[in-house]
């Protein structure tokens, strides 16, 4: 009789335990881990560590790699930013965004009657920014790696030269930008075939090019042989970057964006980069509200996201862009008093238009005017990088006789106020087109931390929906107790003021919740096209282990030890 309970028990037990829902969780590993767009580039970062170097030099491997296995935004020709955290808790940033040629001015994209003209500012010669990688990675070693750069780029060579097998994302991808790449170059670039699964791509000018740079340094770029090709190229194409831009490009460390959001300090990227400031500003608005009360990705979620994102995204339209250009009042702009005083207007009754909210008034103040990797090594220290060509192999230039890709990031400036980019973003004064000023970005690489630790690494690619993926994945983690691969495999969503629609990942939200927010005013945007980024992160858990979030949106993936 005891022994028929017993087994009843444990039946029962195991029915029980083989019905809970299993928990989600990617790598987890116990010393050091590499999340980034691409196995390759990954397993290169974590092999750096496993030699004994530390995340500085990691990311120099992982940010080579990804330019020759990941195209499409891993780059050499682009630019981007990094957050740090050092073992001893001091903290940074880096700015290696692109800057605008010389000879750029604030018209360059209107046509005689002052219309925007089609493309300019994103396809050929003319998008062009001044690329501020090379010179990124180079600070970095100057200030913080532990091996010499030769061992660092070495592993990305080889990889350009023996090549590497596409992957179907890949493939599909470069399939769907063939005919872009024949219409801006005026030769067949090594891009151009039709790709299958399994085919490998060798890039052998691109290993040439980045052999000039391990042997000559940030000379091999800006100067000599690099340099002639890419102006060259780039004047018989009709773009204006001249020698005089490359010699002039520096990456400059900058303050981060640093603020608390309940028990958590939050270290993000500023200006150019928007991220920093609008994800301070948009969680100061929802840290009043007590998310225990109110499910995840529920009407209430999203309505509460919705309308902090809609205020913050206004007032990033108005004020901000590079701060070595104009002033943007930051302290006012993630002020506590300003953000509730911004969050009044809001109502559980009914979405508040676009159109009646614009950007806060702030007291005092005169106008004057993607790919993520991160990376935790084994003593400590954190990075935080994202780096992009703007859209997918950036204005398509790929440079005769140097093999790489030029960005088309000038299309992040406002070429005209109010009318939009690639993005749907609308700028003002602040972020207009200025000679060798950075244009405004969205990326957001970020840093958490818990109680003075390294808590989370995050970031990711998607234009100006990367504020709000981030955004995403801290609440997550820290409001809904999630690991850190099943934050990032939740369904995302985005609303950034204009246009006046929140954009849902498909399939991702139940249409009651979709009905009650329509009902509510809220109009939403749902294309089987769309995802919403594509976020690489790295989480420390209670018992100090790592836990990699890799998403599977892309090939991302976490390599470590
Ligand atoms: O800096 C920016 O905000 C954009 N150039 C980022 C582009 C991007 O994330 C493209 N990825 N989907």
């Amino acid at each position: 009789m005891k022994k028929g309970y017993i087994l009843f028990l444990l039946t029962f037990l195991s029915i029980l335990t083989s019905c809970k829902k299993e928990k989600i969780t990617g790598l987890i590993t116990e010393k050091a881990m590499v999340v980034s767009a691409r196995v390759e580039a990954s397993k290169i970062g974590s092999a750096i560590l496993e030699k004994g170097g530390n995340a500085y030099d990691a990311m120099i491997a992982t940010h080579f790699a990804l330019a020759v296995v990941y195209p499409v935004a891993g780059n050499i020709g682009g630019g981007g930013f990094m957050v740090y955290r050092n073992n001893d808790g001091t903290k940074g940033a880096l700015d290696f965004r692109e800057k605008a040629p010389i000879t750029a001015h604030k018209d360059m994209y209107l046509d005689s009657l002052g219309n925007v003209i089609d493309k300019k500012s994103t396809l050929g010669a003319h998008a062009v920014g001044i690329p501020g990688s090379v010179a990124g990675v180079f600070e970095v070693h100057k200030k913080f790696s532990s091996l010499p750069f030769k061992d660092l780029i070495q592993p990305a060579i080889d990889l350009a030269r023996t090549g590497y097998k596409v992957t179907e994302k890949q493939a599909i991808s470069l399939n769907s930008k063939t005919e872009y790449f024949e219409t801006v170059n005026n030769y067949k670039t090594v891009f151009e075939k039709v790709w299958k699964v399994g085919d490998i791509l060798k890039q052998e000018e691109l290993a040439q090019t980045l052999e000039r740079i391990r042997d000559f340094g940030k000379d091999g770029f800006y100067t000599g042989k690099t340099a002639d090709l890419l102006v060259n190229y780039v004047t018989e194409l009709g773009g204006i970057i001249s020698h005089q831009d490359l010699e002039k490009y520096e990456a400059v460390w900058r303050k981060p964006v640093e603020f608390s959001y309940k028990d958590y300090n939050i270290i993000s990227m500023t200006l150019p980069a928007s991220g920093g400031i609008c994800l301070a500003q948009i969680l100061k608005a929802i840290e009043p509200f007590d998310l225990s009360k109110i499910k995840h990705n529920s009407t209430e979620y999203v309505q509460l996201l919705t309308e902090a994102e809609r205020r913050s995204y206004a007032d990033r339209a108005h004020y901000l862009g590079d701060i070595d250009f104009v002033n943007v009042p930051m302290d006012s702009l993630t002020n506590n008093n300003y953000i509730n005083q911004r969050m009044k207007s809001f109502s559980w009754d009914k979405a508040t238009p676009s159109s009646e909210v614009s950007h806060g008034k702030i007291l005092g103040f005169e106008s004057d005017e993607t790919t993520h990797y991160s990376i935790v090594d084994q003593f400590g220290n954190a990075v935080s990088v994202t780096t992009t060509l703007n859209t997918g192999y950036g204005s398509k230039v790929v440079v005769k006789g140097a093999g790489f890709i030029l960005n088309n990031e000038m299309d992040d400036f406002s070429s005209k106020p109010g009318v939009p980019n690639i993005y749907g973003l609308v700028g003002s004064k602040a972020n207009a087109i200025a000679s060798e000023k950075r244009m405004l970005s969205s990326m957001t690489p970020t840093i958490v931390e818990k109680e003075g630790k390294l808590f989370m690494v995050v970031g990711t690619p998607g234009g100006s929906t990367i504020i709000t993926s981030v955004l995403q994945n801290i609440l997550n983690v820290t409001a809904y107790n999630m690991g850190m691969q099943e934050s990032v495999n939740q369904p995302r969503f985005h609303h950034q003021w204009l246009p006046d629609v929140i954009r849902m990942e498909p399939n991702g939200f139940d249409a009651k919740t979709k009905s009650k927010l329509e009902t509510l005013g809220y109009s939403i945007l749902e294309r089987n096209s769309l995802i919403i980024g594509r976020v690489d992160a790295i989480l420390v858990l209670p018992n100090g282990q790592l836990e990699g979030g890799a998403d599977k949106r892309g090939d991302d993936t976490a390599v470590g030890f």
